[in-house]
C-alpha cells in the first residue's frame, strides 16, 4: 500500500494510545549500510532498509556513482523490504554524469562527501532549498585538511569535491555530530595512515559498528575512534533495526496520555540512541526495554511504555546529542497535563531540516501552548490544554510528528500544513497512528 499523500492533515484528539507497532528501518543505519556496501567487494544483502525519502536519496546517489542496486520493496507497510547491493570496491565509484542531489538529507550529503573525498574525479553534490542552507564548513575543513579540494557556496551546498591521495588526520569536531565524525572516518578509509576523531560528547556510533561489520579495523576509546585504511570491505548480510527515533513518537505518546500502553518490537536499542527512554522514565512513564539479539553490533529488541503521572523534566546539554532528533517530541510531551520541559545546549537544532527551535516554538504556541524560545533551546510550561489550530511543519518531518503528538491532547482538531514531509523518515506515520488511536 503506498503511503497516503497528505499536503495538509487534520489531527483529531485521542483519549489514549494502545497497541503494538513495528517501526520502519532505522534511517541512520540504512544510510551507512548502503554506502559501505557500495564500497565493499561482493554482494551485500540489506533487509528492512528504511522506506523514507532520505534513504531512497542515498540509493539514487549511489546508483549515479555506478553502484548496481536491486530493491525488492515491501508489499505492504509493516513488511520487510530487501536490497541487494553489488559493491564496487573501495575507491572504485565512477564519476557521475550529473551533479548528485541529496535532496533533504544531511546524512546523505555529509557522509557521501567523506566517500567522494577518497575519489580523484570531480563531483558536485547539491540538495533541496533546506539542505542548501545547512552548515557544511564542519565537514569541509577536515576533508580539506586531509587533502581533498572542496569548493562550496559560502560553506554551504552545492559542494564540488575533487579527492584522492588523502592523508590521515586527528580531528576534534567543534560540535558533537555523528555526521561529521562519519564523514571523516569514511574519508579515512582511503587515506594514507590512521584517521582519528575525538569527541567531547559521544554521538551515535552506527558508522563504527557498520565499519566493523564490513571487516574494517576500528579502534575505540571512551572519547575517540580510529580507522585503519588499506583493508578491503567484505560484503555481508545485514538487517536494519527498527528506527528508535520513529518508535520514540509512540513511546512519548504513551507517556503523555493517561491509560496508554504501547509495545514497540524489532527496535534498535543502540545505547547511543536510547537517551529518550531514560528521559521518558524521568517524565513519569513506566518504560521497559529488552535486547533480544544483536546484529552487526546493533542491539535489537522491544520497548514497553505505560502511562503514569506525567512530570516536568530538564534535559541537560550533555544529554542533547543522545536525543537530538527526539527534542521536538519531548517539547510536545511537555504540553500535556502535568508536563513541562527546559532544554539547553541544543543550539544545533537551529541547523536541522528547519530552524527547529524557532519553528517548534512558533507551532506549539499557535496550538495554545506556553513555550519560550531560548538561544540554545526552549522551555515549555504545561498550564492549560491546547486549543488546536493550524500550524506549519516548516518542511521538517520531525516537526510533523511533534505537532501531531501535541495535537493528540488538544481540545479541538489541529491542522498541520505540509504534513507530507513526514515521508522523509516515516512514510506510514499517519496510518500507524490510526492503528493505536483509542
Ligand atoms: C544523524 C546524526 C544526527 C541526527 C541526524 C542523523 C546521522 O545529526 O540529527 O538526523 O545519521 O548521523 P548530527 O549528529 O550530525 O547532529
Amino acid at each position: 500500500m503506498p503511503a497516503m499523500k497528505l499536503p495538509t492533515i487534520t489531527v483529531l484528539p485521542v483519549n489514549c494510545v494502545r497497541g503494538t507497532i513495528v517501526c520502519p528501518g532505522d534511517k541512520s543505519v540504512s544510510h551507512r549500510y548502503a554506502m559501505l556496501a557500495a564500497l565493499s567487494e561482493g554482494q551485500t544483502v540489506v533487509e528492512n532498509y528504511a522506506p523514507g525519502a532520505d534513504c531512497a536519496t542515498t540509493l539514487e546517489c549511489l546508483t549515479s556513482l555506478g553502484v548496481h542496486i536491486t530493491s525488492v520493496p515491501a508489499e505492504s507497510f509493516g513488511q520487510i523490504s530487501r536490497l541487494e547491493i553489488d559493491g564496487c570496491g573501495l575507491g572504485n565509484l565512477s564519476q557521475p554524469a550529473h551533479p548528485l542531489n541529496a535532496r533533504n538529507s544531511g546524512t546523505t550529503m555529509r557522509l557521501l562527501a567523506g566517500i567522494l573525498a577518497g575519489h580523484s574525479f570531480e563531483c558536485t553534490i547539491t540538495g533541496d532549498e533546506s539542505l542548501q542552507t545547512r552548515p557544511m564548513k564542519r565537514i569541509i575543513d577536515p576533508l580539506v585538511s586531509m587533502g581533498a579540494q572542496v569548493t562550496s557556496k559560502n560553506n554551504c551546498a552545492p559542494l564540488t569535491i575533487v579527492g584522492g591521495r588523502l592523508r590521515g588526520i586527528t580531528w576534534t569536531p567543534n560540535v558533537p555530530s555523528a555526521q561529521i565524525k562519519s564523514a571523516i572516518l569514511l574519508a579515512g578509509l582511503q587515506a594514507s595512515g590512521k584517521t582519528t576523531v575525538c569527541e567531547t560528547v559521544s554521538t551515535r556510533d552506527h558508522t563504527e559498528q557498520a565499519l566493523l561489520a564490513f571487516g574494517v579495523q576500528v579502534e575505540r576509546g571512551e572519547n575517540w575512534v580510529t580507522v585503519e585504511p588499506g583493508g578491503t570491505l567484505r560484503a555481508c548480510q545485514l538487517h536494519v533495526p527498527g528506527d528508535i527515533s520513529s518508535a520514540a513518537v509512540w513511546a512519548t505518546a504513551a507517556a503523555a496520555l493517561a491509560r496508554s500502553k504501547i509495545e514497540l518490537t524489532n527496535v534498535g536499542l543502540n545505547p547511543t540512541r536510547t537517551g529518550i527512554l531514560d528521559i521518558l522514565r524521568r517524565a513519569g512513564a513506566i518504560v521497559k526495554s529488552e535486547v533480544k539479539k544483536t546484529v552487526a553490533g546493533e542491539p535489537i529488541g522491544s520497548i514497553h511504555v505505560r502511562y503514569d503521572k506525567l512530570r516536568p523534566i530538564v534535559v541537560t546539554p550533555e544529554e542533547v546529542p543522545s536525543v537530538i532528533d527526539e527534542l521536538p517530541i519531548l517539547a510536545a510531551l511537555a504540553t500535556h497535563p502535568g508536563g513541562g520541559i527546559k532544554v539547553t545546549g541544543a543550539q544545533e537544532l537551529r541547523f536541522k531540516e528547519s530552524n527547529r527551535i524557532t519553528a517548534l516554538v512558533a507551532g506549539l504556541n499557535t496550538l495554545g501552548a506556553e513555550v519560550r524560545e531560548l538561544p540554545d533551546g526552549f522551555e515549555v510550561e504545561s498550564t492549560k490544554p491546547l486549543v488546536g489550530g493550524t500550524v506549519d511543519a516548516a518542511g521538517d518531518h520531525r516537526l510533523v510528528m511533534a505537532f501531531t503528538l501535541a495535537a493528540l491532547g488538544a481540545s479541538s482538531p489541529c491542522t498541520i500544513l505540509g504534513a507530507q514531509i513526514v515521508d522523509v523518515s516515516y512514510p506510514h506515520f499517519f496510518e500507524t497512528l490510526e492503528t493505536v488511536r483509542s
